[in-house]
């Protein structure tokens, strides 16, 4: 380690810590109405930007920890060491690589110059998020700026065409729970808009006033939980019908008391009480909440190569009954919200996400029975993908958690998502099965999924290459047309998982 810890700081993460956000640099070169990022407020913020060695010894010592997933954030990470031609934030992506890190990301708003994209080291990310909060300028520009919809776009379809695995992030404001004149919600255009634009999945986020400190910051674009329950089961329904092409990510935001009740592990998700995040700041704050951001509360602070333990009234997790599942503690303190209650502004039900995975949240749903089998359909042909997916759809204990229409997609969504099953053509033109197979194990070692292969046969050679590299996960090899076989092999391996719960 590089810093030396206080034990307390160490025994909280145990082995839990899983992701981290790095915040690079506390200034923006926009001035979003619901951001804390403004002049006015930063003014008491003396030490803009991360020390590089603090960034490289803290990633270090986080991945030692057990972090394995990176996000460099801000403020706008794009301007880190701009006056260097981005020189600090290039040496950190790559840094964050060789440090192990599986999936390095990057959120911007996309104002940033193009070149960026043409660096190698920046090729180097798993995805970038681009934050659009709109469908349309009409919408986006008032919110994030004049001209900003426009120069985002520019970069997403150039980061497009290099290759880049791309997300969009949106706040839920007043104006994306409107419909338009065809009675379209603006929610429903913008995952839409991120479909037409070829992106691979969207995240949103949501903008409500709860009695947090953010409240007196955050504008007045803000949503009552009235209107939000109008449009949030219309938009879950859709996500849970697969019926849009790409991963949606929406947050909860509430449920009911009665529903809570029935399941508190499950909706009292909270990564103040699971340690499975850290957030560190340029002016030495460590902390966990993303509620927190902007005032005194945190964890611990890192300076002089110390990470100090807070052991004074602004511990953030303080007010948190750690070995309870409750609401949310920060949105449930000042607020009553009626027959509803918080949850934590991270809970998005069935997500694709990385750590929610990882920690197959889901699983908390209902601990008596036995989880979903999250399996990824491959083809580069979407008619037979959605054919194989139809006949699925009916078995409720799959999970389809990715389509991808080739061969590099289908390595990068198994080394994402981690599933449990694959069914994947074998000669796609970009990377055939024997080439996802050998990086896929490179990369996840024993948590490589179970492996059926769409081929009538596969020349001797190539079937023992494929056992050498998975061995037994190499499960069978299926005709794409073979319902009942397909069936068969999810029922058999669901029995199977049934026997190792008992
Ligand atoms: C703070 S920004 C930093 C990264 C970068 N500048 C950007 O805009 O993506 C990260 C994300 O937080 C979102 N955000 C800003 N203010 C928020 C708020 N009050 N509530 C929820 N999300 C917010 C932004 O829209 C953005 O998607
Ligand atoms: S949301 Fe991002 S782009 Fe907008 S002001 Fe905040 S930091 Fe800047
Ligand atoms: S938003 Fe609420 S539930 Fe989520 S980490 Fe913060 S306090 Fe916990």
């Amino acid at each position: 380690m590089n810093f030396q810890m206080d034990q307390k700081f160490k025994d909280y993460f145990k082995t839990n810590l899983r992701q981290v956000f790095l915040y690079l640099i506390d200034d923006c070169n926009l001035r979003c109405t619901q951001c804390l990022y403004k002049l006015e407020i930063g003014f008491q913020v003396c030490k803009k930007e991360i020390d590089f060695e603090d960034a490289v010894k803290l990633i270090s010592d986080f991945r030692e920890m057990g972090a394995i997933k990176l996000t460099l954030m801000g403020g706008e990470p794009t301007l880190y060491g701009i006056k260097e031609n981005n020189r600090p934030l290039l040496d950190l992506i790559r840094i964050s690589k060789e440090l192990g890190y599986e999936y390095v990301r990057i959120d911007t708003n996309g104002q940033f110059n193009s070149e960026l994209l043409e660096k190698p080291e920046f090729k180097m990310l798993d995805e970038i998020t681009f934050s659009i909060d709109g469908p349309t300028k009409e919408i986006n520009d008032p919110i994030r700026g004049y001209g900003s919809f426009e120069k985002c776009v520019k970069n997403i379809k150039r980061a497009k065409e290099l290759g880049y695995n791309i997300d969009i992030t949106s706040c839920i404001s007043k104006e994306m729970i409107k419909r338009d004149e065809n009675g379209n919600l603006y929610l429903d255009r913008m995952i839409k808009f991120a479909e037409e634009m070829g992106i691979d999945k969207i995240n949103f986020h949501n903008l409500f006033k709860t009695g947090v400190p953010r409240d007196y910051f955050s504008g007045n674009i803000d949503i009552t939980i009235k209107e939000w329950f109008n449009v949030w089961e219309e938009i879950q329904e859709k996500v849970e019908n697969n019926e849009y092409s790409i991963p949606v990510r929406i947050p909860q935001s509430f449920t009911t008391k009665e529903e809570f009740e029935k399941y508190p592990k499950y909706y009292g998700y909270c990564s103040c009480k699971n340690g499975s995040r850290i957030l560190a700041h340029p002016n030495g704050m460590i902390r966990v909440c993303s509620l927190m951001i902007g005032t005194p509360y945190g964890i611990a602070r890192y300076y002089d190569n110390k990470i100090v333990w807070d052991d004074s009234p602004t511990n953030e997790l303080l007010a948190h009954k750690m070995n309870e599942d409750t609401p949310c503690t920060n949105q449930f303190k000042n607020n009553k919200y009626g027959k509803y209650v918080p949850t934590c502004v991270s809970f998005k039900p069935k997500q694709n996400e990385m750590i929610w995975k990882e920690l197959q949240w889901e699983n908390n749903r209902n601990e008596n029975t036995t989880s979903k089998i999250r399996t990824i359909i491959a083809y580069d042909d979407e008619e037979i993908t959605n054919n194989i997916i139809n006949f699925i759809k009916p078995l409720e204990y799959v999970e389809i958690v990715a389509k991808p229409l080739n061969g590099i997609d289908t390595y990068n969504k198994i080394v994402e998502l981690k599933p449990e099953m694959v069914f994947a053509k074998f000669n796609m033109s970009d990377m055939n099965g024997i080439e996802i197979m050998r990086e896929s194990k490179q990369k996840l070692s024993d948590e490589i999924p179970i492996f059926n292969i769409f081929a009538e046969n596969l020349a001797e050679n190539e079937m023992e290459t494929a056992y050498n590299i998975v061995g037994k996960k190499l499960n069978a090899l299926v005709d794409e047309d073979d319902q009942e076989r397909i069936v068969d092999i999810l029922e058999r391996y669901k029995e199977y998982k049934e026997h190792q719960n008992k």
